[in-house]
């Protein structure tokens, strides 16, 4: 370390609401990741952060630190873009845009995460097809993108240590909805893996970490100013996760809808905000001329089934066993499923995604502590969405569990019609737009193009 501050200061320091340096802020993480730094003191100050906050500077420099605590990477061209979400439950996108993008020539280099709370991750499902490596060096991930174009790994511990460290207490110090910290969290790890643009998905309502529309606009200006400052094009996209996205949550199931997307037989909703994902990609990688044209470019390569074949090829190139795409008894299934009936006739007003994610981890299907193994098999299907009408005894989900989870099953089951899936006798007065937002930045112009929907 160049030059001696003192844990016990900075801490204070932002305690008392002062600004931090530069300095002080990369001598923080460095003492982190060497571990001169004590847990608890990091402990502290991120819960000086989270009470006291970060303006844009200390955004910046903390993102910086805990990018430079790694290996990063920088591809030369415009044409790597890549993709990211803030997490929801039932978000599949990854597996639809990721192939989309990459059909139309992106390349994609996709480090993504583990599940999170209630909300899946994109590396567990991935992992439910039979033999598909998301363990890479990044050595052998540069090799693979550029000869396939497009790779999915999970996160590394040469990517960002720090944000490793930092993650693991903000976890269990109450410290995670944080808009700095979260800022810092997924940039630093994004702008490690040298992408030249960037697509967030930042989700809004009670399935998302930023429930509350006016923190995810926060949110969003934040990692878009953020990315600015490190050279990168920025799409922010702000979306709805006040219900599952699409119908399947679970593993396997989502891997199944994904697949059946690609297929062009996807719910509408996954549909679109797939197709404007991979639309806000290509058009970043400079081979589109608005938003639009490459949702139109997207939306192409999905009808000519272009985009499934390049699943099966990422499949393929990652040791997977792509005939999961024609078959999908190939990947784990229970052996039975439980129907969730409505107990009224209505139409549904609202679901507590926040829960619905969490009875799907309940089942096995995401950790309740880091040494949990998934089970792939489990989930459910919701049968019902936000404005459906539905009749006394109609089937609102369909739970996919075990013989011997029939027990739980039913238990969720109870709690769905009885807290988290609300049926109201009048209709909702208008349905909630998917997508909220869209601003785009590049990083060598100065127009803004924000877009309200
Ligand atoms: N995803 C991350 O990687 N970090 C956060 O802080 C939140 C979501």
């Amino acid at each position: 370390m160049k030059q001696t501050f003192s844990a016990y200061n900075i801490i204070q320091k932002k305690r008392d609401k002062e600004k931090l340096t530069k300095d002080e802020i990369s001598w923080f993480i460095e003492g982190l990741t060497s571990g001169e730094i004590a847990d608890y003191q990091m402990s502290a100050l991120l819960m000086a952060i989270y009470l006291n906050g970060f303006d844009k500077d200390e955004t910046i420099a903390i993102t910086d630190a805990m990018l430079y605590s790694g290996k990063v990477l920088n591809f030369s061209e415009q044409i790597y873009i890549d993709k990211h979400s803030t997490g929801g439950v039932g978000d599949k996108t990854s597996f639809i845009v990721a192939p989309l993008a990459a059909a139309c020539g992106v390349k994609v280099p996709m480090i993504a995460g583990r599940g999170l709370g209630h909300t899946g991750g994109t590396v567990d499902k991935i992992e439910s097809i039979k033999g598909f490596k998301t363990e890479i060096s990044l050595d052998d991930f540069v090799k693979l993108l550029k000869e396939r174009g497009v790779v999915l790994i999970g996160q590394t511990s040469e990517i960002a240590p720090a944000d490793k460290k930092i993650y693991a207490l903000r976890d269990v110090t109450a410290t995670i909805e944080s808009i700095p910290l979260i800022t810092a969290s997924i940039m630093s790890k994004k702008l490690a893996e040298g992408a030249k643009g960037i697509v967030m998905d930042i989700k809004t309502g009670n399935g998302a970490f930023m429930a509350k529309l006016s923190d995810a606009k926060k949110l969003a200006e934040s990692i878009r100013q953020t990315g600015l400052r490190f050279d990168k094009n920025m799409m922010t996209i702000i979306s709805d996760m006040s219900e599952p996205l699409g119908n399947a949550v679970g593993n396997s199931l989502e891997i199944i809808e994904s697949i059946e997307t690609l297929k062009s037989r996807g719910p509408t909703d996954l549909t679109e905000l797939s197709l404007s994902l991979a639309g806000g990609m290509i058009y970043l990688a400079g081979l589109a001329k608005s938003h639009k044209d490459g949702i139109v470019k997207a939306q192409t390569v999905l009808d000519s089934g272009a985009a499934l074949e390049k699943f099966r090829e990422l499949i393929d190139h990652q040791g997977g066993d792509s005939r999961v795409i024609d078959d999908y008894t190939l990947l784990p299934q229970t052996q039975s499923t439980y129907e969730v009936k409505a107990q009224k006739n209505g139409f549904v007003t609202k679901m507590d995604c926040k829960a619905l994610g969490m009875h799907c981890v309940r089942l096995g299907g995401g950790r309740q502590k880091t040494s949990d193994v998934i089970d792939f098999a489990v989930g459910f299907i919701m049968n019902k969405k936000l404005g459906d009408k539905v009749k006394k005894g109609e089937v609102l989900a369909t739970i996919h569990c075990h013989d011997s989870q029939m027990a739980i099953a039913k238990e969720i089951g109870e709690a769905m019609t009885k807290k988290d899936i609300t049926i109201a006798a009048t209709k909702l007065r208008s349905k909630k737009k998917l997508i909220i937002e869209v601003q785009t930045k590049f990083a060598t112009k100065t127009k803004t193009k924000t877009k309200k929907r």
